[in-house]
């Protein structure tokens, strides 16, 4: 008998490890989103677990349709993304390079977990320093760096483009920018890469007459990157942007959408950058990562590529030391 055609159809599941503020936050926009048919919350405070899976819950007749639920190491086996969240978040005047050391141990050890499962997803790492734990969960690992990725800067490039918006009153749906590097302090805007419907924004500006236009771009800069520290010194926090960042992500996976988006992906050459993970515009499809899409950067910004890179790799190797 022929297989009908609800026989092929497979329930897209998306793996949370960690129940905080984060990865809660990612299950109720994840939720609404409607490309995940279950959600899983995985933590190792079950309390919390439970709690945050239960008032999740309590939204089901708003939700598109979808099941979630407390789960544990064995939903990896079946899972088509794993979340991971878990770990110490950034405080007050902490960087998140600062969250390395005692962020790795719980890395590994969630993907000793993941492994033991014969896990066939991609893994999307969350948990800061996000670039160098990626790095250390590939490794781990042992899979192809296409699966082991990073929210990297998806989230800075959200909020570059919110600035812009801001700035020069134009709806963020028409703004093309992207942050690159580290998802931290060394992270840069490129410029070069920045447009509102296709017109370069050194032009839009000079149309506008803007005064001091290279003021004002590096005004905006300091302000993406420094937007969590914002954020925590008021709420302690953020969850809300990145919770949306994750969104645009994993439903790109889950959809095989072929969308380019800047995640942390393990660098082997490409924009003259070796062994590690850093945000360069990538092609995401239902594997994770298929290929970077190479854009010619100015020497500017190829030079604070590189710089992000050092970064990266002397903290690694410090740690590893
Ligand atoms: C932030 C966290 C996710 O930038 O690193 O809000």
């Amino acid at each position: 008998m022929e297989k009908s055609e609800h026989q092929n159809w497979r329930s897209r599941k998306v793996a949370i490890v960690g129940a905080g503020a984060v990865g809660a936050t990612f299950a109720y926009a994840m939720a609404q989103n409607g490309s995940a048919d279950e959600i899983c919350l995985i933590d190792l405070n079950e309390e919390l677990c439970k709690g945050q899976v239960l008032d999740l819950s309590h939204g089901l007749p708003f939700y598109p349709t979808i099941n979630i639920y407390a789960g544990s190491e064995k939903d990896y086996a079946d899972a088509d993304v794993i979340v991971i969240t878990a770990g110490a978040a950034q405080k007050k005047g902490e960087t998140r390079l600062d969250l390395l050391k005692k962020n790795s141990v719980i890395i590994e050890g969630i993907v000793d977990q993941i492994t033991a499962q014969n896990s066939q997803a991609v893994i999307v790492v969350v948990t800061n320093p996000v670039d160098i734990l990626t790095k250390i969960a590939l490794e781990r690992s042992g899979w192809d760096r296409s699966r082991v990725i990073g929210s990297g800067t998806v989230l800075d490039s959200s909020r570059f483009k919110y600035l812009l918006s801001e700035f020069f009153d134009v709806y963020v749906g028409s703004i093309h920018a992207y942050v690159l590097g580290e998802h931290g302090d060394s992270e840069f805007a490129a410029w070069s890469m920045a447009n509102i419907s296709g017109v370069q924004l050194d032009e839009y500006s000079r149309q506008l007459g803007i005064k001091d236009w290279d003021h004002e771009k590096e005004k905006i800069e300091h302000e993406v990157r420094n937007s969590a520290y914002h954020i925590i010194d008021y709420k302690g926090a953020t969850n809300f942007g990145v919770g949306l960042a994750l969104v645009q992500i994993v439903s790109a996976i889950l959809k095989n959408q072929r969308r380019v988006l800047t995640v942390s992906y393990h660098l082997e050459g490409e924009y003259g950058i070796e062994n590690i993970s850093l945000a360069t515009p990538c092609l995401i499809t239902q594997h994770g990562v298929e290929s970077i899409v190479g854009t010619e950067l100015t020497d500017d910004e190829q030079n604070k590529l590189f710089r992000s890179a050092e970064v990266l790799t002397s903290e690694y190797d410090s740690l590893k030391a």
